[in-house]
């Protein structure tokens, strides 16, 4: 299913209202409610640990995507798992080998996503494919909501499209998608876009029909 889903990202909502922000996203069509699990390590921010997101889980009616931005991962898999992820996706780059860090997320009966930090090359995807259901093309680097979406990625994103073929494959766009942004990465072959400060501002959902024009205009 490539249809275009938004998922807006709860590191830009209220942290003392997480499951009121939760539930006004999905009140105003969010498709996915996308996580991000930050070690301090691996990228240079702190955030949610298994108990937190186990937290968020009875507020998400849709589907949530937890992004591990931590190193080593494959020691918290199960804990993500067990605290109720639909989707885990982990970094190429978190090492030391994710063939068996997609094989691990499988195994928990999750579906499993490869991430690619802004200088790793589309072509590392090549031999995991059948591994992945979801491709993440980071578009900025890794850490911290609202920064400058990085133009080079999108020509990673056109590799990766024509890479992944027939397979039933999703790619996911993170970082710096506005509405300037968002047309551009769906041309490039993207169908989920993750959006956090687009979607949030000030600690809590924007106006509602500012955040549905962002997006109606996807
Ligand atoms: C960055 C995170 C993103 C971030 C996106 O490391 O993975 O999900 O929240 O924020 P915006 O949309 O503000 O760039
Ligand atoms: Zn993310």
């Amino acid at each position: 299913d490539r249809s275009i889903k938004i998922a807006p990202s709860i590191l830009s909502a209220d942290f003392a209202n997480f499951g009121a922000e939760i539930r006004a996203i999905e009140a105003e069509g969010a498709d996915w409610v996308h996580v991000d699990v930050m070690d301090g390590h691996f990228v240079p921010n702190l955030t949610f640990g298994p108990p937190a997101v186990k937290a968020f889980r009875p507020h998400v009616k849709t589907f949530m995507d937890v992004h591990l931005m931590i190193s080593p991962v494959d020691a918290y898999i199960e804990a993500y798992a067990e605290a109720g992820a639909d989707m885990i996706t982990a970094h190429f780059e978190a090492g030391p080998h994710i063939h068996r860090t997609l094989q691990a997320i499988r195994a928990q009966g999750v579906k499993a996503g490869v991430v690619l930090n802004p200088a790793t090359p589309a072509e590392s995807v090549e031999h995991i494919l059948d591994l992945c259901d979801m491709v993440l093309i980071m578009t900025v680097n890794p850490g911290f909501g609202g920064q400058k979406f990085i133009p080079s990625c999108l020509d990673k994103i056109r590799r990766v499209r024509a890479m992944i073929g027939d397979r039933p494959v999703h790619i996911q766009i993170d970082g710096g998608v506005t509405t300037e942004t968002a047309p551009l990465v769906v041309e490039a072959g993207a169908n989920v876009l993750v959006a956090g400060s687009a979607v949030f501002k000030g600690g809590s959902v924007e106006a509602p029909e500012v955040y549905g024009r962002n997006i109606r205009a996807i």
